[in-house]
């Protein structure tokens, strides 16, 4: 497995997150819920050090909520606040107003002490591709939405979007690039389908699958194939090929079609609410 991400995207995504990180209070990032640690560069907590920190578990609705649970835990035990929100169905997205006040708390009153009426909370979403950021801005803002760009003191082509007499949110996200370096942050990114299919082996990628899901949620498989979970991953796969049956010319079995229909019925959602990743419980 190779994954390139282009440096010069890189560079120029980093530097303009840069650049826009002087203007903002807090930093809103939005992560998969599936996979919040694959799904996140870690190099953002450099770039946004001393800013107020918001971690926003998106797609909380194919996630479990049992491990979504642990995972705001887990982000909170790091001194970040965390909210879980599906974007799409707008749940948990406006909430988010009171919380980002919650974590600016500090400055609100600091300003207050000295005197300072009215300078409202700028904030900068971002994430890697795919996260949702679009369409949560979306949901955020809404129709009702005012754009306060172009004012003298406002840094040229610079939009705010006003959120309410408290909020300004930078309109154009942060792009952050994922961390390809461990094998198996690409693994879980492509199984959710936020890298394209044909840059991994869609059988291999059906088989990951298959291991993890026989460890994690005994049962899904056996209920919906009807396949022996005790079976290693290769007869399960044969397994779903009859189930399905998805044949080649000569009767012979399409293991890469039966591969095909478990990962997109994993996509849709069809096989539940399914997190690939679990914190791991730190030592007291
Ligand atoms: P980005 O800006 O971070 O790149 O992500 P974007 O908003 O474009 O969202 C990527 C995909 O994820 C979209 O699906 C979007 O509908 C979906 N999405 C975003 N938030 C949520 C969420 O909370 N829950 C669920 N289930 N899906 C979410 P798409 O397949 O590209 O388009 P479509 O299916 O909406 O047509």
């Amino acid at each position: 497995m190779d994954f390139q991400w282009y440096p010069g995207h890189m560079t120029k995504a980093k530097r303009m997150m840069q650049e826009n990180m002087k203007l903002i209070d807090i930093m809103i990032e939005l992560v998969d819920a599936r996979i919040p640690l694959s799904s996140r560069n870690p190099d953002v907590d450099q770039l946004a050090a001393g800013k107020y920190r918001l971690i926003l578990l998106n797609k909380s609705d194919m996630a479990d909520e049992r491990v979504t649970a642990q995972w705001e835990e887990y982000f909170k035990s790091k001194g970040f606040f965390v909210a879980k929100t599906n974007s799409k169905a707008g749940k948990g997205v406006k909430a988010t107003q009171n919380i980002i006040m919650e974590a600016c708390k500090e400055k609100l009153e600091r300003d207050k002490k000295r005197g300072i009426k009215n300078r409202p909370i700028r904030a900068m979403i971002a994430g890697i591709p795919n996260v949702g950021k679009s369409t949560f801005i979306n949901s955020l803002v809404g129709r009702a939405c005012t754009k306060t760009g172009n004012k003298p003191g406002v840094t040229k082509g610079k939009q705010w979007i006003k959120l309410n007499k408290n909020i300004e949110l930078l309109d154009t996200p942060g792009i952050l690039w994922p961390k390809f370096e461990d094998q198996m942050v690409g693994l879980r990114l492509a199984l959710i389908g936020s890298i394209r299919d044909e840059i991994l082996n869609q059988d291999e990628m059906a088989l990951e699958l298959i291991c993890y899901l026989k460890e994690h949620y005994p049962s899904i498989l056996s209920d919906r194939y009807d396949v022996e979970e005790s079976e290693d991953k290769v007869k399960i796969l044969e397994s779903i090929a009859i189930n399905r049956n998805c044949k080649l010319k000569g009767d012979e079995l399409d293991y890469t079609k039966a591969s095909k229909i478990l990962l997109e019925e994993f996509r849709n959602g069809k096989l539940g609410k399914i997190s690939l990743e679990i914190p791991e419980v730190e030592e007291a």
